[in-house]
């Protein structure tokens, strides 16, 4: 709910270099549902790793909500007994908001064979409907039906099923492991997604006594078990918030070291931007992003992985608004997600959007504005353009960006940056040495 007191603005001077190095949090995209799915036993799971963003701090409260008794060991650590559950309809007013309310049904479904949950939300990138996994869930034997805003699965019995997935969903694949991992007999997804937070949902699952393969490839096989038991797990490293900061240090012109990743997840992100003329250099653990004098233009088009990730698109938007050259982007798998456009141009970039395409005409530099984050990934990448802005930037709505990055500017900070939080807009940017235009 916000207050008065809630700040929820960045005021940014631009025109620094970032440099120096940063840590990388675990995965919201795989801690969300791992902390879902940790229900799914009666004994004590302990997850490592969880970023302390709102995202997750929303499905904790869910779950208590419901009598699920989570102790928070640290900030990163939590333990979670799902044996006192009390009822299976969640209804905590803040669920509503985020997108991975969804992973409820599976694991609620997967362990009780009922559960209500209000339609996710999330980020205002496109239509995000569930029929995929309403269609799992109905193929392994449940009754599903959505009247008012809710959710409702149940099923007398679940028992294994041959999925055929009509799109490569993350959220669908993910649900329908979920729900199939105490179900009767041998599931299969066919054209299952392959990201790096499913595999580790699956590991996850698996850790738990589950028996899934195939993870990871496009076609998982799941033996339904008869329960799950406790387990100690750690989640994966952002690969998401990872890249972010690869492109900081190519926007910026810094150089970077990104540090506690996957190289293998970031494989995809960093083609790219030596393509653009950084240079990457790669360690066990590490990646070190140099920015080169000048950006060079390319093409991008989003995929599901191991492609360029959609997530990763309005960073690329920035570094290439900034490029000697023209440069394309294709969105190939939201419908919405050129909204941080708009607000770019009023920073002098020079794009035209023509249906799921952005035109984009490199220009020297961009100047300071007063901008609103549209969604969480744009607002990522607003924060990075007025780092590299001449001039003082002003941004609202930033804890939409707080949904899924831990400490964002105090990391930038870390690394040189000049950005305040405030919730007073007024006050801070008299004390700025530039005028906001
Ligand atoms: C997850 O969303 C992520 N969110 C998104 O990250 C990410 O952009 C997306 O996967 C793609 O990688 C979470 O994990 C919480 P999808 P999700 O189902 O599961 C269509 C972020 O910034 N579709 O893979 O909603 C859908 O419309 C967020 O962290 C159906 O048609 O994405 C889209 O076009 C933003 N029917 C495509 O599939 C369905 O039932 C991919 O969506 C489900 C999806």
């Amino acid at each position: 709910m916000s207050s008065k007191t809630d700040k929820d603005h960045y005021i940014i001077n631009g025109g620094r270099a970032l440099n120096g190095e940063v840590v990388i949090g675990g995965a919201k995209n795989a801690a969300l549902a791992i902390i879902a799915a940790s229900i799914m036993t009666d004994e004590t799971v302990t997850i490592e790793n969880i970023p302390d963003v709102r995202d997750t701090n929303v499905m904790m409260e869910a779950l208590e909500g419901i009598g699920v008794r989570i102790n928070r060991l640290d900030r990163h650590t939590i333990q979670v007994n799902g044996s006192q559950v009390e009822n299976v309809n969640i209804d905590t007013e803040n669920i509503r908001k985020i997108r991975a309310s969804y992973y409820l049904v599976g694991a609620l479904l997967g362990k009780y064979r009922h559960a209500e949950v209000p339609l996710p939300g999330g980020c205002d990138i496109g239509s995000r409907p569930i029929d995929q996994h309403v269609k799992g869930f109905r193929a392994l034997g449940a009754s599903v039906n959505i009247k008012g805003g809710v959710v409702r699965a149940h099923a007398d019995r679940l028992s294994a099923a041959h999925i055929y997935m009509d799109v490569v969903t993350v959220g669908a694949t993910i649900n329908i492991m979920l729900s199939a991992v105490m179900a009767e007999g041998k599931t299969i997804i066919e054209n299952a997604a392959k990201e790096p937070h499913v595999v580790d949902v699956a590991n996850f699952l698996n850790s738990m006594g589950a028996n899934i393969k195939g993870a990871g490839t496009d076609v998982i096989r799941i033996k339904g078990v008869e329960r799950l038991h406790s387990c100690t797990y750690s989640v994966i490293p952002d690969q998401i918030e990872a890249g972010t900061f690869m492109y900081a240090a190519a926007i910026t012109g810094g150089d970077i070291t990104i540090r506690n990743i996957i190289p293998k997840h970031l494989e995809s992100i960093s083609a790219k931007l030596e393509e653009i003329g950084c240079s990457i250099e790669e360690y066990d653990d590490a990646v070190r992003v140099t920015a080169s004098e000048k950006l060079q233009p390319t093409h991008i088009k989003t995929l599901p992985y191991p492609g360029y990730p959609t997530d990763m698109q309005p960073q690329a938007g920035v570094a290439l608004a900034l490029a000697g050259g023209v440069s394309t982007i294709t969105e190939s798998i939201f419908e919405n997600r050129f909204k941080y456009v708009d607000e770019l141009m009023r920073m002098g970039a020079n794009i035209r959007v023509e249906g799921n395409t952005a035109i984009i005409d490199g220009v020297e530099g961009f100047t300071g504005a007063h901008l609103v984050v549209p969604d969480l990934r744009a607002g990522a990448a607003l924060v990075l353009a007025a780092l590299a802005a001449e001039g003082t930037t002003v941004i609202d709505n930033v804890r939409l960006i707080e949904r899924g990055y831990e400490d964002f500017d105090r990391k930038i900070r870390n690394l040189g940056g000049d950005i305040v939080k405030t919730d007073d807009v007024r006050m801070e940017v008299k004390k700025s040495k530039f005028k906001v235009v």
